[in-house]
């Protein structure tokens, strides 16, 4: 029985590192080049793993080379990944492209990650109803995330959405959510509003808690993050870090927040647990070296105080 269990997507990383993004139109010679496992779903299995949880994974790979590295770490991670299949069309690529500062933009191609069908969520139903907390992004088919919200409301579990990247609002998948993270982007494309002060932050919580979430929380990066919960305001501080690259900052949070969520801790207590482990993401170059293990998000949560 999963403590937590993570419907979504498994993607490579060609990750570039350059001194600045580039312009439209520019060709840029990068500094560093790496090759990392990452996806949102991937990296927040790992980061709900590292974080001390009893972890399965639902997803799919392509028939390629890049399947058996994901399985190896899966396997290496202790992840349960017998809801995984594999399919024709080629695992998840993406690249994003870090600059000094350590902020990324990202393309992804989801690719086989898109192939997966509410069927094969049925399929691994039992990983899904049995866990305490479900989380779900939007990098797999919207079926499969629909599906999996469905069978795990159904079932009295609570369900964590990563509506991560913005697209096309899924209005179902709103009612269907406990706890909905979003970072600024995705909250200004989802509530419909500009998030670019403290007011307006607040204002775009409350307008994505109106569709549906119990629980609303907005990432924002080096600012740390913002939580509504019922009519509960709760701003937390970032923690001071070097960044060297931001991509999985995001996962690692949710990761985190699931994982304690999943050991009983209120919620009030998860998000500064996942804050810290945001935190420690940032520090280390491409998504899966950088999600953190328990004793780190710890001993930041415990001695360090948020900026
Ligand atoms: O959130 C970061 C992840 O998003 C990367 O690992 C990349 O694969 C994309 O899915």
């Amino acid at each position: 029985m999963p403590d937590v269990t993570v419907v979504g997507s498994l993607v490579i990383d060609f990750v570039f590192q350059v001194q600045r993004q580039p312009k439209p139109g520019e060709t840029l010679t990068a500094e560093a080049f790496g090759i990392f496992l990452g996806g949102k779903g991937f990296n927040q299995a790992v980061a709900a793993r590292r974080a001390g949880a009893s972890v399965a994974m639902i997803g799919r790979l392509g028939d390629d080379v890049f399947a058996p590295l994901f399985e190896q770490a899966l396997d290496r991670e202790g992840i349960d990944r017998t809801g995984i299949r594999r399919s024709g069309d080629g695992t998840g690529v993406s690249s994003p492209i870090v600059d000094r500062g350590g902020q990324n933009t990202l393309i992804v191609a989801p690719r086989a990650n898109l192939t997966l069908t509410a069927a094969d969520v049925d399929a691994a139903a039992p990983l899904i109803e049995s866990a305490r907390v479900v989380v779900a992004q939007r990098e797999t088919s919207p079926q499969s995330i629909r599906r999996t919200a469905e069978l795990a409301r159904h079932a009295g579990v609570t369900v964590v959405w990563n509506a991560a990247p913005a697209g096309p609002a899924e209005p179902e998948m709103f009612l269907l959510t406990d706890i909905l993270v979003v970072n600024e982007l995705e909250a200004e494309a989802f509530a419909g509003c500009r998030v670019d002060d403290e007011l307006a932050i607040r204002e775009a919580a409350r307008r994505l808690q109106e569709r549906g979430p119990r629980t609303v929380i907005v990432t924002l990066g080096e600012r740390g993050a913002f939580v509504r919960s019922g009519t509960r305001e709760q701003r937390l501080a970032a923690f001071s870090v070097e960044a060297v690259d931001a991509t999985g900052a995001g996962d690692a949070f949710v990761g985190a927040l699931a994982a304690r969520l999943a050991e009983g801790a209120p919620l009030e207590d998860a998000a500064r647990f996942a804050n810290a482990a945001g935190a420690l993401a940032v520090t280390t170059l491409g998504a899966e070296p950088s999600m953190p293990r328990r004793g780190e998000i710890d001993l930041l949560f415990r001695t360090s105080e948020p900026r």
